[in-house]
């Protein structure tokens, strides 16, 4: 009875026991419920941040993107860290080579002189600086810009900004050559001017001495006569040049002014092949079929007279469509091409690198394309070729 007694307590001890443990686990669920949804909650929060640090991080990405120019974040030792697509694009340089040493990808890979490069990156102030570079076998005109990116971390960060000015540069140039040409060719029509009136006189008196005179003294006003002949030939020439024929402008087929140039350079033409690659369905043109046929001579004789042997001259044309469509011309040679130092100045008045040259073949050309509102271009590689591109709008009907 006792041991009953005793297994009685032993069971209400347990129960109680038990009671009570039911009691805490109940407590602790529900405290584990609510720890739960605290951290329900939190992670909550947290993925709520995260997405927003995602959508300020695509939003910048998309700005940044969607910039009209490029932009280049630099760590402290000027290395690549960051870039949009316009500054790739800008510079021609694949994604996958856009990475370390940026000093680096602007002297080997765009052939910038690194003395230039590095007082530009090691700039303290803000600092812009114009670099010519190759790209795509052409040339390219890039500005660019550097400026500490303060309020950062690592406040030697910095960040570059570039802009392709190429055709900026082209209208410079041209705008500077055209200017040159106008003070020369006032300059030219000047001196013509005043040469030819005492010209008129000596040849006038010449001719006079000749007939009064016999023996060696006429031989010798022979020789003032034909010399004054030439003088005012070359006069001539001179006024030509400076008082450039207006472009009488009408509806001209271009691809029978390329053939008529074609056919009317057979007595220079040496060993070359002249090759016709006419692509242009739209080849007509509001035009001046002299001053073009002149316009492509002069651009073929130059090809002829830089081949040394094997020479292949391609003439192509093709349409390219924008706001207006276009005609371009191209005449491709395999010549001895022209070198970088040269070739920003073959369009000016007098540069020649011939013994004999005038220098005043491309000029010529260059105030035709101009007059029909036009423009001329040229790439070319040394000891490789030259190729000459002209854009001109077609006729519309
Ligand atoms: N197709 C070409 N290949 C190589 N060099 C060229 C070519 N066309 C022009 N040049 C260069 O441009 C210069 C200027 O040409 P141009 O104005 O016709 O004058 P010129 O023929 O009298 O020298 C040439 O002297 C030459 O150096
Ligand atoms: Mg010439």
């Amino acid at each position: 009875m006792k041991h009953l007694n005793l297994l009685n307590k032993a069971f209400l001890n347990f129960n109680q026991a038990a009671i009570k443990l039911k009691d805490s686990y109940e407590k602790l669920q529900a405290r584990v419920g609510e720890l739960n949804s605290e951290l329900e909650e939190k992670n909550r929060c947290l993925q709520a941040s995260l997405r927003e640090n995602e959508d300020i991080k695509n939003y910048l990405k998309s700005i940044l993107e969607s910039l009209p120019c490029g932009v280049i974040a630099l760590d402290a030792e000027k290395n690549v860290l960051t870039f949009n697509r316009k500054a790739q694009s800008i510079i021609g340089i694949p994604a996958e080579e856009m990475k370390g040493s940026f000093c680096a990808i602007l002297t080997s890979r765009l052939g910038i002189p690194v003395r230039d490069v590095e007082s530009f990156l090691n700039a303290k102030t803000i600092s812009n600086f114009e670099a010519r570079i190759k790209k795509d076998y052409s040339t390219a005109y890039i500005s660019l810009n550097i400026t500490a990116l303060k309020n950062s971390k690592n406040d030697r960060n910095s960040v570059v900004v570039i802009q392709d000015i190429t055709r900026l540069k082209r209208l410079e140039i041209q705008a500077q050559r055209n200017s040159k040409l106008i003070a020369i060719g006032k300059m030219a029509a000047k001196m013509a001017h005043e040469i030819r009136n005492p010209l008129g006189s000596i040849e006038i008196f010449a001719s006079v001495l000749r007939k009064e005179l016999s023996g060696e003294s006429k031989k010798m006003a022979d020789y003032i006569c034909s010399a004054v002949k030439n003088l005012n030939h070359i006069v001539c020439n001179y006024l030509f040049f400076s008082r450039f024929p207006k472009a009488r402008l009408k509806k001209m087929d271009i691809h029978k002014c390329l053939d008529d140039t074609i056919n009317s350079i057979w007595f220079v033409k040496r060993d070359v092949k002249i090759t016709k690659k006419y692509q242009a369905s739209k080849h007509f043109i509001n035009g001046d079929h002299e001053l073009l046929k002149q316009a492509s001579f002069n651009i073929i004789l130059n090809s002829i007279q830089a081949i040394k042997t094997n020479g292949i001259i391609t003439i192509e044309t093709h349409n390219h469509f924008n706001e207006e469509t276009w005609i371009e011309i191209k005449f491709i040679d395999n010549g001895e091409g022209i070198s970088e130092n040269d070739i920003d100045k073959i369009f000016d008045p007098f540069f020649t690198t011939k013994e004999k040259g005038t220098g005043l073949g491309l000029s010529i050309v260059h105030n035709i394309i101009d007059s029909h509102q036009g423009t001329i271009q040229v790439e070319s590689t040394k000891g490789q070729g030259t190729a000459f591109s002209i854009m001109l709008p077609v006729f519309e009907e």
